[in-house]
């Protein structure tokens, strides 16, 4: 455990250093879930301007009975960034006999209370929790092995935090992790006006804000970091060219801050590029898949056209 917690400290390390030594100061968005991003993600998930979680509960409300009826008795269930796993409770709901239910996340100490707590509410279900970076390798563990299908499940548009290159190694991974006749339910974000986007992004409490800049205090506690947050605000952009919503960090003075014996200097106005959120065609998601082995049987949208369920299947 110690030796794991060093290498994930010294991944952060790696990946701030060389994020913020770049020419557009970036940093890799899974860092912005420790334990307090993601209770903060958890608060957004309930902000009035933020559609994308209700809009898909309600689509997984109308069209779980299908995805059950698709996977049969003793499916194993294999989440990617599982975070709350509040939608899942649907499915953990409505799928017959489930044989094993296998959350995947960064976020270590989030994911154990929240698998302790799903515990205590489904006492009879097996839980096999894997800490880990579903960008790379994951097989499902021999203990969650079971007769019935495999099914993945990527629901909240967390494939749109994806470039390209990541959502095509990610659905060819996902293909031979699961196996031959396995299903994989994805809930992706579709493109719509930037009316709707950018408040989404950067909402009136200022959640959005607090889950932005914690990245930053992240740095100053883990990695021995000097910044000030409030001499960094918050910027919800909408990129046309990538059809994607950045975050960013923005400078309000010439500065330096520390990061142990490191110094990075910012100029007022220069920015921290902290996540994307890309909103799909459904088309390009389907191409995206299908190149990796995918074929779509299936599609749910609200009736507004906000949001998608698809449900792939094993070519
Ligand atoms: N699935 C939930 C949570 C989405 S938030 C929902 O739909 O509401 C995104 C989740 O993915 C967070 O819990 C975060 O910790 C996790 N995450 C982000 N990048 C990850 C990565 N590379 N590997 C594993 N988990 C990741
Ligand atoms: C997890 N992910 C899909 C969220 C999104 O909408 O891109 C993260 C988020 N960032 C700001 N608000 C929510």
């Amino acid at each position: 455990m110690l030796d794991t917690m060093r290498a994930v400290d010294e991944e952060f390390a790696t990946d701030v250093l060389a994020g913020l030594g770049s020419s557009q100061k970036t940093l890799p968005c899974r860092w912005l879930y420790d334990e307090r991003g993601s209770q903060l993600f958890e608060e957004i998930t309930d902000l009035p301007e933020y559609y994308p979680t209700r809009t898909e509960t309600k689509i997984l409300e109308t069209c779980r009975g299908a995805i059950a009826a698709a996977a049969g008795p003793g499916a194993t269930l294999v989440e990617y960034g599982s975070g709350a796993s509040v939608k899942t409770r649907l499915l953990l709901d409505t799928l017959d006999d489930l044989n094993c239910y296998v959350p995947i996340d960064v976020s270590a100490e989030f994911l154990a209370e929240t698998a302790s707590q799903l515990q205590n509410d489904y006492p009879d279900l097996s839980i096999v929790s894997v800490v880990g970076d579903f960008l790379s390798p994951i097989a499902v563990p021999d203990e969650a092995q079971g007769s019935g299908r495999t099914i993945g499940f990527f629901p909240g548009s967390t494939i749109g935090n994806l470039s390209n290159n990541e959502i095509s190694e990610f659905f060819g991974r996902a293909r031979r992790d699961l196996g031959d006749g396995s299903s994989f339910v994805l809930g992706a974000d579709l493109k719509k006006d930037v009316s709707r986007l950018i408040p989404a992004y950067d909402d009136a409490a200022g959640v959005t804000a607090a889950f932005n800049l914690n990245i930053l205090k992240r740095i100053n506690r883990e990695l021995d970091g000097t910044f000030a947050l409030d001499r960094f605000s918050h910027e919800a952009r909408w990129n046309e060219d990538a059809s994607r919503v950045e975050m960013h960090l923005v400078s309000q003075i010439d500065q330096t801050v520390s990061i142990g014996n490191e110094k990075i200097g910012f100029e007022q106005g220069e920015t921290i590029h902290t996540e994307n959120s890309r909103k799909f065609a459904l088309e390009e998601l389907v191409q995206l898949a299908e190149s990796e082995g995918w074929t779509m049987s299936k599609v749910w949208m609200d009736e507004e056209k906000l949001f998608s369920v698809t449900m792939l299947d094993a070519a």
